[in-house]
This record gives structure tokens, sequence and C-alpha cells, in this order.
């Protein structure tokens, strides 16, 4: 989704701008473009397209030898009005004087460009930005005398909806303007100069140290000093925030891609997210306050998140015998949920701006629930505004297709569950040590999935024309293969469905055809008879079966016509495992077919709009 950057002090400004844009290309865009100040006028350059278009024409534009002091910079992911160079950000007042870039949506954009427009305000692009950039400029002319962090309070007080802002002016070189209100927003703290970016892996080529900016602030950004404001003006003082995560682990290392290199840091960032919370073989969770009489567990989180809940359920319901329900974040609010002081509520994401996730969060506190959060990125407004937050340990994931975030929100709900089950005496300590000793062996079965991987390479070699993939699979092989269709559709671009062994017979079996490929994985031993009877179903009718096998499902391997074997790991901490060859699947399918793989088309990484 879109992202910002800004920077004022005494590097290059350009580099530094184009530097933090390639390094938020990774949440999505389909334009990109920059404004500084040149002298003493502000000058824009924006195009649609990949950022070698916009660097392109930035090195074919006749910039001079006066130096440029400030900039911001954009890449958009377009919500109002299709990608054209129009329509990119940044975007000016009419005279030029005031630019900016922003992500989210103003949602009563409307009605002030029809007042802007009584002004005698001539817009260019079909944006709900704009209007930002117009009614800055008139409140800077006419009612705040020339005061920008004055006309910026005003027109943020006329806004609706969601906004991080970078604001230029040109008759105020020496500083530029961030604000945000639920859309995320950064600002870096540097030895030479102070930046802005919608997120922390945007700055780690320029700054560890971060302000993370809260709801309704205004932040002045200045060579020297920045100074952080509240909605009603009043200075804020906030402590930055070290960030441990260095520059490389946002780099690709040696990998042609971001996705493969993070399936490759699984088994580390399974193994940093258990230890982060094992001491001495027991449990050391933050104080999750569990409601005295829980009632149900109501777990909330959209797409691959989502689907780390659904394993979550089963586990917590076989572990606690807690009724667990699982909501799509965008659904939650919707429909009138039943929760009250006995619910817990788990939310999941891994970079924890989710706007959907974000707004069900806040609907569940004010409906009464505990929240716990369980997410990925440090200081991420889901994990500020949450009482609680148990922190995976994945560290940055660039790739838009979500990988090693889900084995570790996976193995961060395990420990959950086990805190859980200790507590309602379900588990006797004995067991939980027991339990956390099979999920340390994790890693070093992820460790021998992947030196396996080149024969889910060669599989892929052969299949990746395929118009249609189903997956199957019956309990929690069913809640996995949910994710690995999803993983499968949105980077190979082939139609893919996940169904419930048993289900397929009530409909979707009309369109298994000869060649069909179904992928099923078996890693459920008290259901793989009922299995292999389903995929003898399948067989019947010409499907083709790729097995997904653990050694105590062997049996299933003779209805397959092709078999991934994994190692011998516990049926209920499975999917951590099984998930990895489904990845490596939708990854060499992407790849055989061409496509870009980290960047899959109409897709962005992080989904700051509703
Ligand atoms: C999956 O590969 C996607 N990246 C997507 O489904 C993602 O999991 C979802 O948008 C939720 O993101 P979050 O975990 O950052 O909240």
């Amino acid at each position: 989704m879109c992202g910002i950057v800004g920077y004022i002090g005494s590097r290059p400004v350009l580099p530094v701008l184009l530097d933090g844009l390639s390094r938020l290309e990774y949440r999505g865009y389909d334009s990109a473009g920059v404004a500084f100040m040149q002298g003493d006028r502000i000058r824009i350059c924006k195009k649609k397209g990949r950022l070698a278009q916009l660097e392109q024409a930035l090195s074919e534009a006749d910039l001079g030898d006066m130096p440029i002091r400030a900039g911001i910079g954009h890449t958009r992911w377009a919500t109002h009005g299709a990608p054209s160079d129009e329509n990119s950000h940044p975007h000016l007042s009419a005279n030029g004087r005031v630019a900016v870039v922003h992500n989210g949506i103003i949602e009563n954009y409307i009605e002030l460009k029809r007042y802007l427009c009584a002004q005698g305000c001539c817009f260019h692009s079909e944006t709900d930005t704009e209007v930002v950039a117009h009614l800055v400029d008139l409140h800077y002319a006419r009612d705040c005398a020339g005061d920008l962090m004055a006309a910026v309070r005003q027109t943020l007080a006329e806004l609706e909806g969601s906004y991080a802002l970078g604001v230029l002016c040109a008759d105020d070189p020496d500083r530029f303007i961030a604000a945000r209100k639920d859309s995320p927003l950064v600002i870096g703290l540097g030895e030479d100069g102070h930046f802005i970016a919608s997120d922390i892996p945007a700055l780690l080529g320029q700054t560890r140290r971060v302000l993370i900016m809260e709801d309704r602030e205004i932040a002045v950004i200045e060579k020297n000093q920045v100074r952080l404001f509240d909605a009603l003006g009043r200075p804020v003082c906030r402590e930055p925030l070290e960030v441990q995560w260095d520059s490389a682990a946002a780099e690709k290392n040696g990998f042609e891609h971001f996705m493969m290199k993070e399936i490759f840091e699984e088994p580390r960032a399974v193994r940093d997210t258990l230890t982060r919370h094992i001491r001495r073989g027991t449990l050391e969770l933050p104080a999750i306050d569990w409601p005295r009489a829980l009632r149900q567990v109501c777990i909330v989180a959209c797409g691959t998140a989502y689907h780390a809940g659904m394993v979550a359920k089963t586990v917590i319901e076989q572990l606690c015998r807690v009724p667990v329900v699982v909501d799509i974040a965008s659904e939650f609010r919707y429909h009138d949920p039943i929760l009250d002081e006995e619910t817990m509520v788990i939310i999941i994401s891994q970079s924890g701006e989710t706007l959907d996730t974000l707004a069900a969060m806040r609907e569940a506190r004010r409906r009464g629930g505990h929240i716990l959060a369980v997410v990925n990125v440090v200081g991420s407004s889901i994990a500020r505004e949450a009482d609680t937050v148990l922190y995976t340990a994945a560290g940055p994931e660039i790739a838009v297709a979500s990988t090693k975030a889900y084995s570790t929100q996976l193995a961060a709900m395990y420990l959950v569950a086990f805190d859980l089950a200790r507590r309602l005496n379900r588990m006797s300590d004995n067991q939980v040590r027991e339990q956390i000793e099979s999920l340390l062996a994790l890693p070093a079965m992820l460790d021998a999935v992947l030196a396996s991987q080149d024969e889910i390479q060669r599989f892929a070699a052969s299949h990746f024309n395929a118009h249609s993939i189903f997956f199957m699979g019956r309990g929690l092989d069913y809640a996995l293969a949910m994710e690995a269709s999803l993983k499968l559709k949105e980077i190979s671009y082939i139609h893919s469905e996940a169904y419930p062994g048993g289900e397929l017979k009530h409909g979707t079996i009309a369109l298994i055809e000869p060649g069909t490929l179904v992928v099923c994985p078996l890693t459920q031993p008290a259901l793989v008879d009922k299995m292999i009877s389903n995929i003898r179903e399948v067989k019947a009718r010409g499907a083709l079966i790729l097995g997904i096998l653990t050694p105590s499902c062997q049996r299933a391997a003779d209805v397959c016509d092709a078999v991934f074997m994994l190692p011998d790991v516990p049926a209920r901490l499975a999917p951590v495992v099984a998930v990895t060859p489904t990845q490596l699947l939708a990854y060499y399918m992407s790849l055989n077919k061409g496509l870009d793989v980290d960047k899959p088309r109409n897709l962005a990484k992080s989904v700051t709009v509703e």
C-alpha cells in the first residue's frame, strides 16, 4: 500500500529519498514520485510504473547545480483514480507553494473538493489527496498568516478518514511537516538530518533510532531538530526507540527473492519466537490478562494471519475445551459480534497496521473484550493499543506473500494455548514441559524440509501451467490447506480453492477433471483413512494427487501420484512444518511463470485502507 518517505539534512536528498522508496517497494505500488526544495521553489517529478521510471525521469531532468535541501517521496497504490502520472503523489497546490504526500483515504474529499472549487481551486488529479494540498495552501495564505504548522492543523481538523502526511512548503524551506491518523508514520533520527517513513524497514539504510508517531500527532522535521505535538498543539516528549533489526535483515542476502530468503529464515524465526518466551523449559509469556471466568476466545485477523488463527482454534479447543471463534477482521465489526468481559480477543497481525484488524480490535475493546495481540512489528499501532502484546520474532518480512510470519504466528499461538491449558488445569506442568520440548524440535525439522526443497522445485517445473489447483485436508490439514491455497493464488495467479476432504463431494467435485492437481497435506493420523477415501473420490474423476505426508500417515502414499515426506512431527504441531513445502510450491510455480514473486499484481504488503 502507499509508502511515504521524507528527508531534511546535509546528505544528498534525492538518493536518500530514492533509497527509502526502494525499501518501500515491497508494500505494493503502481507509481512513484518525489517533491524537493531547490532554491526557493518546490520541484516535482512523478511517474506511473516502477521506481526505475521515476529514476529515469529524474536522470533526464535538468536539476542544475542548486543544492536540494529537503524532500518528500511516495509510492502510490491506487485507490481514487487509476495509476497515472497525474494521480501519482506528491500533489501540489495550484500556485506550487505546497506539496503533499499521503497514505490513507480522505473520506470527505468530495465535499472538500466542492468547497475548494468554489474558492477557485483547479484540480489536476482524481485523487482524494489533492484536496489536502489546496486546503493547506488556502489556510496558509488566508487564515494562518503564513504559519505552516497552523495551516496544517487547521486542515487536519477538516479531514475525515485516515492519513499519514508529509507536507512541504516553498515559503518554509527549512522544515517539513508530518502528521498521522490511522495510517502508520515513523520519524528517523539521523546524525546529519532527519527522516520520515511509513515503516521502519524504509529507514534501516539511514538510522535505527526512531520515534513512532501516535494518532493525531504532528511533527515538525528540521535538519537539526524534530518537534512533536499532540492534536491540541501541545509539545510531546518521547524517547526514541532503538530498532534491533539491522539493515541486512531487510536485504536479500544472496537470495533471488525476499520470499525465498524469508522461507529459509523460518527455522531461525520460529526458534527466536519460542526462545523469547521460554526460559529453562517453562513458559515465560507477557502477563496475559485471561478473564477470570473465560467463556470464549475470539481470534480476529486477515489473510494469512486469519489462517494462523484457524490452526489456533483447533489447538485451543482441543487442549483447553474453551470455544474459539475465528473472525475475518473486515467482517467482524459488521455482524454485531457477541463479546463481553468474559471473552478473550486475540488479534493476530504481522505488520500491526492492517486497518481492518486495527478497527476490529477497537470495536472488540468497545464491547468489553480483553485484548491480546500477536504482532511482529514492534511499536506498530496494534501493538501499542492492545492490553498485552506477544511479539513474534520473524524480523522484517518484505515479500508480499507472508511466510515466516505465519510460522512464527503459529509458534506464538501454541505458547498461548499451552499457557491457557495450564491455567485451566487442563495440562500439568510436566505436560507443558513435554510440549515445549516438541516445539523446540521444530526448527531442526524445518531445516530438514528445506534441505529437500529441490523435490518441490522439480514438481513445480512440470505443473506450473495448471489452470486450477485444489488443496484438500481434514482437521488441522484443512486449516493448513487454506493458507497453502492463498499462497499459491497470490503469487502464481493460478485459481485455487481449499476444501475440507469431506466437503468436495457436496458440489465442488464437479470441477475436478482429468489432470486436475489436488494437493493434500496428510499429517493427522486420526483422519488419514477418511482422507484416503476422499482422495479416491477425486482420483476416480482423474485428479492427480500430491501428498505432503508425515511418516505416521505413510499409508496414504499409495493413493498419491507424488509424495513429499515430512519429518516425524507430532500431529498437533504439524502445520508449522507442513506449510513450508506449500510455500515453496507457490514460489516455484510463480518463478516458472516468470512472475514478480515478491510484488504480485494488485497486492500490497501492509493493507492500511479498509
Ligand atoms: C498473505 O500472504 C498476505 N500478505 C496477507 O494475507 C496478510 O497476511 C494480511 O493482509 C494480514 O496482514 P497482517 O498480518 O500484517 O495484518
